[in-house]
């Protein structure tokens, strides 16, 4: 049987009736056939007649699948008419596994816009094997959560050439002046389950990754719970989504399957004034405070308007609104052009030209190539091992507009200037919707399996 190149699963959804939209002038563009799917024939209908509208074409002639989370049965059925599934059922903690799992088993490759990381951690731990033998894809989080985040710092790392010691993320979110909610409720659920079972993720982390990242130096020094960043020229606080999660994941995939030096990660939200900073903490306390009783969640889930101060709406954002929301994200790196060694990898390529071959060291690259990397970069005669030991570096040194810090103990004294550089890279607002995101391309074919986003993509 041949089987659809897409299958949009959860059409009916807020942010399905958006996906169909897209695929189909993707589907358009390429000559990719496609189907929707949902639990309610009616309603995914009722969304073909809608975007059809709003694309200007007649897409009643477009395949239904019926398919319910809670029916096995009908999710292979659906899988199995599908080379990808792309999976807009949330939240996904409550409906996401069963369809991983009928995709993983009926050979489909299954892309979804989760922004839970416990939902992305467990189905990682729990089907990579099987994805693995029987030869498909789980790509988590394609969404506003965390394509721009972990596309960003791939693109920092590219722009940079070398290691990126750390990178940290500035959202900025611009939302138009106008009458209605800015979040759907269905976001807000995930937020809310996800936020009581944060506890969770330790233990997954753990089975998913029993060996530790190295600890990498200069440290990345977490700016305060409200700061005035002198980068954006903005007050910011930690963003709390998944960005940090999901770019820290693709640093697994750089550092276990490939033996790169891991970058510190930290995600920020700018806030449009001080008020706006502290009613947002004030919700934010609120939240955290219910989200971890069950008579709470009860509350943030029956009154979100209430508790969002008129942020979140069970009738979803205004057409209007939403369209005319949008992000702009600046990415910062710091580290250097060149690869810098690292403690039990096998990283041959690690400032080769400042190694002395046939040097036979104790170091990073000893079991790949013995001599390579005998030396940090730039110090004469220096043992490339130093570069793994705890940094006598201050954090506070670790300020913008002062020099960068030596990877090293020992390396100090030197000139680094040569080897410390800023990259920045601004994913700037007003993008033509879908434009960019269908421009990535995940590059499949290089690695045995992908589960973070970025550790293979190619920016065309
Ligand atoms: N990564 C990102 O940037 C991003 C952006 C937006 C949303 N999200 C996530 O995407 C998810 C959906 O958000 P949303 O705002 O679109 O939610 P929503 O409007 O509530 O849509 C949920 C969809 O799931 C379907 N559904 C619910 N239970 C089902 C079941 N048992 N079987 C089959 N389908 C079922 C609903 O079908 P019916 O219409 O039949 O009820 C609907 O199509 C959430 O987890 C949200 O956090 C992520």
């Amino acid at each position: 049987m041949s089987r659809y190149d897409l299958v949009v699963y959860g059409a009916s959804g807020f942010t399905g009736q958006y996906v169909v939209e897209y695929v189909h002038r993707a589907a358009k563009e390429s000559n990719l056939s496609w189907a929707v799917a949902g639990r309610s024939e009616g309603r995914v209908r009722a969304v073909l007649d809608r975007a059809g509208k709003v694309v200007g074409s007649d897409l009643a002639s477009t395949p239904i699948i019926v398919a319910d989370s809670s029916d096995t049965s009908s999710l292979l059925a659906m899988a199995v008419q599908a080379k990808v599934v792309l999976n807009c059922v949330g939240p996904y903690r409550f409906y996401g596994e069963p369809v991983v799992e009928a995709c993983v088993e009926a050979g489909a490759h299954h892309v979804d816009i989760s922004g839970e990381p416990q939902f992305l951690e467990k189905m990682q731990l729990k089907y990579h094997d099987k994805a693995v033998e029987n030869g498909v894809y789980v790509v988590g989080a394609c969404g506003f959560d965390s394509i721009p985040a972990d596309m960003g710092q791939v693109c920092v790392k590219q722009a940079m050439g070398g290691d990126v010691n750390s990178v940290e993320s500035y959202l900025k979110v611009i939302v138009p002046d106008l009458p209605g909610a800015a979040i759907n409720f269905g976001t807000w659920q995930s937020a809310i389950h996800g936020f009581a079972h944060a506890g969770e993720l330790k233990s997954l982390r753990k089975a998913i990754y029993p060996e530790r990242m190295p600890p990498t130096r200069p440290k990345l020094k977490p700016r305060g719970t409200l700061h005035y960043s002198n980068i954006v020229e903005a007050w910011c606080m930690p963003f709390m989504g998944s960005d940090k999660s999901v770019m820290t994941r693709t640093q697994r995939g750089f550092y276990h399957d490939k033996d790169q030096r891991p970058t510190q990660i930290q995600a920020y939200f700018q806030v449009s004034s001080l008020f706006s900073a502290f009613s947002i903490m004030l919700v934010g306390i609120l939240f955290g405070i219910l989200a971890n009783f069950k008579w709470g969640r009860y509350i943030l889930e029956n009154f979100p308007g209430l508790c969002s101060f008129g942020a979140v709406s069970k009738d979803g954002v205004p057409k209007e609104k939403a369209d005319n929301t949008n992000f702009e994200m600046i990415l910062v790196g710091e580290g250097w052009r060149e690869r810098v060694c690292l403690k039990g990898t096998n990283d041959t390529d690690a400032t080769p030209h400042h190694c002395v071959p046939g040097d036979n060291h104790v170091g990073s690259c000893q079991s790949a190539q013995p001599g390579n990397c005998a030396e940090c970069p730039g110090t004469p005669g220096s043992d490339c091992s130093r570069c793994d030991q705890v940094s006598s570096v201050k954090p506070d040194r670790y300020k913008i507009g002062l020099p960068f810090p030596p990877p090293c103990d020992g390396c100090e004294g030197v000139d680094w200037s040569g080897y410390s550089v800023r990259d920045v890279v601004k994913i700037p607002a007003n993008l033509p919707a879908g434009k960019y995101i269908l421009g990535f391309r995940y590059d499949c074919e290089a690695t045995a399996q992908v589960w973070s986003n970025c550790a293979d993509v190619v920016l065309e």
